[in-house]
């Protein structure tokens, strides 16, 4: 049997041996008595690493905005957010559902960034007051574009004028400092809170964290607790995390050269619309014309290629720590034969 290349996404990867044996000698507590030394400890290493006070470890990165956006807003309160933020598009509006709060869409241009002159318009003072300004780095349905610091401090500094604070969702925030060869931290300086995950490129099979200021923290553990997310010896979770902040943030360069790879190739295929100098980080996207979209993806299965993508043209493939340059080499052959036998879409 074939080895299958697993590309629908960065959250396929399994816990490696090291990783397994950190988790397995975790020193544990309960968390919701505030007694576990490891999940403290992933705790103040995030909060460092992003250059906050303090931290929230948390199970999802859809916990780690939600539990951000109620700890911000009031009821009747606003938040803004990308038109193509993962917030709008794939948390179920839990913040809404659960917040009695708005969340506005400011349009993503090409290059995943919004405009802080478009932003500026749409703050409001009271009544209802906007609270927070969500960012998203790497801006995943943007083709996992790097957003600079200078564009997200351009609109922090719209925000904090108007008194809205800034959560940056930052799933992907070292893919998107690995990227722009920045430090994480002068990359999110500007933003009040930043969520971001273990269970992505870093490899670890669950948890995010969400920082800010100590005491932004504190009250984000009751909302944490509000919507079940509080757990008990989560160490063993905190164990892997810490383990990923350690061995495998460096490594994220690889998947953006496969990823970078996998781009110049697929951009010279038949029926591929797409420019390779978009891809940013560790995800390619691509848009297929003239061929039927699930028809592709279904070839490609076959041939033990597996994608995903945001509609049935539209075509997601994520390079990650269990795909290796020998599987981008295998998935460029495989991709090519795939699209020359397709027939035109009827
Ligand atoms: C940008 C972004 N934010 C948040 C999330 C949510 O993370 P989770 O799947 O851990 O809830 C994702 C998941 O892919 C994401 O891409």
């Amino acid at each position: 049997m074939n080895r299958v290349i697993d590309l629908r996404s960065d959250t396929v990867t399994r816990p490696s041996p090291g990783m397994r044996d950190a988790m397995h000698r975790a020193e544990v507590g309960d968390d919701l008595m505030r007694e576990d030394p490891t999940v403290r400890a992933l705790e103040e290493a995030s909060a460092e690493a992003m250059g906050k006070e303090d931290g929230l470890f948390v199970p999802s990165g859809t916990m780690a905005n939600v539990v951000a956006l109620l700890t911000h807003c009031q009821r009747g309160d606003e938040a803004l957010a990308g038109s193509e933020s993962h917030i709008l598009h794939h948390e179920g509006m839990g913040a809404v559902v659960l917040g009695g709060l708005f969340v506005r869409s400011v349009q993503n241009d090409a290059l995943g960034r919004i405009d802080p002159v478009e932003v500026q318009a749409r703050l409001r003072p009271a009544w209802p007051r906007t609270a927070v300004v969500c960012l998203e780095n790497t801006q995943n349905r943007c083709g996992g574009a790097a957003i600079p610091a200078s564009d997200m401090r351009a609109v922090a500094d719209v925000a904090h004028a108007a008194g809205a604070q800034v959560h940056v969702d930052g799933a992907r925030i070292f893919n998107a400092a690995i990227s722009l060869e920045t430090d994480v931290r002068t990359l999110v300086v500007s933003a009040d809170t930043v969520g971001f995950c273990f269970s992505k490129g870093l490899g670890a099979p669950v948890g995010s964290v969400l920082t800010g200021s100590r005491e932004f923290i504190e009250r984000a553990w009751f909302n944490r607790r509000l919507l079940g997310g509080s757990m008990r010896q989560s160490g063993v979770l905190a164990a892997a995390a810490l383990w990923a902040l350690e061995h495998n943030v460096e490594r994220l360069a690889e998947d953006h050269a496969n990823a970078r790879r996998l781009a110049a190739a697929v951009a010279e295929m038949p029926h591929v619309e797409m420019d390779p100098a978009g891809t940013d980080s560790n995800l390619v996207f691509f848009t297929l014309n003239g061929v039927d979209g699930n028809d592709f993806r279904a070839r490609l299965r076959d041939e033990g290629v597996l994608c995903s993508g945001t509609a049935p043209e539209r075509i997601r493939m994520a390079c990650h720590l269990d795909v290796t340059a020998q599987d981008i080499d295998a998935a460029i052959d495989k991709i090519a034969r795939v699209l020359e036998a397709m027939p035109a879409a009827s």
